[in-house]
């Protein structure tokens, strides 16, 4: 088998959707038997840890951070003998870690995605070590093309990128509903609210990812003066939205600091 899942949850589960769309070469697995309906439905395999450790070349680590040792523990001998190429998405857990939980050197490619990587819309930043070959990397990318934007980043920055677009989709989300109850508060329909309301922050980063223009100069494009958008955004900069927004990232960068410890 070309790839591997132990551990097929939330972010496990959004890869697995999205890897499907290139490749059903997969086989995933959990604790409780919940991943056997997405096997199913994605048309790949369904198995145990053991046998994916044994069969698998490329082998996704879908727990949690704090599970990863327990999990990897029994499975050293089999991965030392075999050295598959391991991809770990843990918060926080540095390469090394990953290494020393696997029993010593083995490749490991280092990812952190976030959930629209099952739409094909994630942001993947990635690292390797040393003992991953420039083929395997390179093809291991391209099977990856389905899941979104797969982008080289140091080791050293990976927890703050995991802050910002690993965590983001949730801070989004909280916006986005926070914006629809505005709007049902005005009297638009809920329904109708999330959909303007998702409308417009996909509308308005798709303007900033195809112009590159400054996010300020595209603000100050819907301001007019004495206008309601800046009577609005006098509100936000009264409750501190841009302080409230930096203080989380670092403070989501902060534990990620910790869970590596
Ligand atoms: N969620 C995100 O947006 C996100 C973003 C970036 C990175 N990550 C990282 O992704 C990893 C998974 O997070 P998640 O949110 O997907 O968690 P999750 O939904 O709780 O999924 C964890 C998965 O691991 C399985 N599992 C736990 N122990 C296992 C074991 N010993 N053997 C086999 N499977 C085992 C669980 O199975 P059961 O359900 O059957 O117990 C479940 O399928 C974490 O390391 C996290 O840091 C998550």
């Amino acid at each position: 088998m070309k790839y591997g899942f132990i551990g097929c949850g939330n972010m496990g589960g959004a890869i697995a959707r999205a890897l499907s769309q290139s490749t059903k070469d997969i086989l995933i697995t959990d604790r409780s038997g919940k991943a056997k309906a997405l096997a199913a439905e994605l048309g790949i395999g369904y198995s145990d840890n053991e046998t994916i450790a044994k069969t698998c070349d490329r082998i996704f680590l879908g727990v949690k951070p704090h599970m990863m040792e327990a999990m990897l523990e029994p499975l050293m001998p089999i991965l030392q003998q075999r050295k598959p190429l391991l991809i770990t998405m843990a918060a926080g857990l540095e390469i090394q870690k990953i290494e020393a939980f696997a029993g010593g050197s083995i490749p490991v490619i280092r990812i952190m995605p976030n959930t629209p990587t099952a739409l094909g819309k994630g942001v993947i930043p990635y690292c390797a070590n040393g003992l991953v070959p420039a083929d395997v990397l390179a093809n291991w990318l391209n099977d990856m093309a389905s899941c979104g934007l797969l982008d080289p980043l140091e080791e050293r920055l990976i927890d703050a990128a995991s802050a910002l677009s690993g965590s983001g989709p949730a801070y989004l989300f909280i916006l986005l509903e926070a914006l629809a109850d505005g709007a049902v508060a005005c009297g638009i329909p809920r329904a109708k609210a999330l959909d303007y309301a998702a409308m417009t922050m996909s509308g308005a980063a798709e303007m900033y990812l195809q112009t590159k223009t400054h996010p300020g100069a595209l603000k100050d494009a819907v301001c007019s003066p004495g206008g309601s958008t800046i009577a609005g955004i006098a509100e936000l900069e009264r409750h501190g939205f841009r302080s409230a927004a930096m203080d989380c990232i670092r403070a989501a960068y902060a534990k990620n600091k910790e869970l590596g410890k």
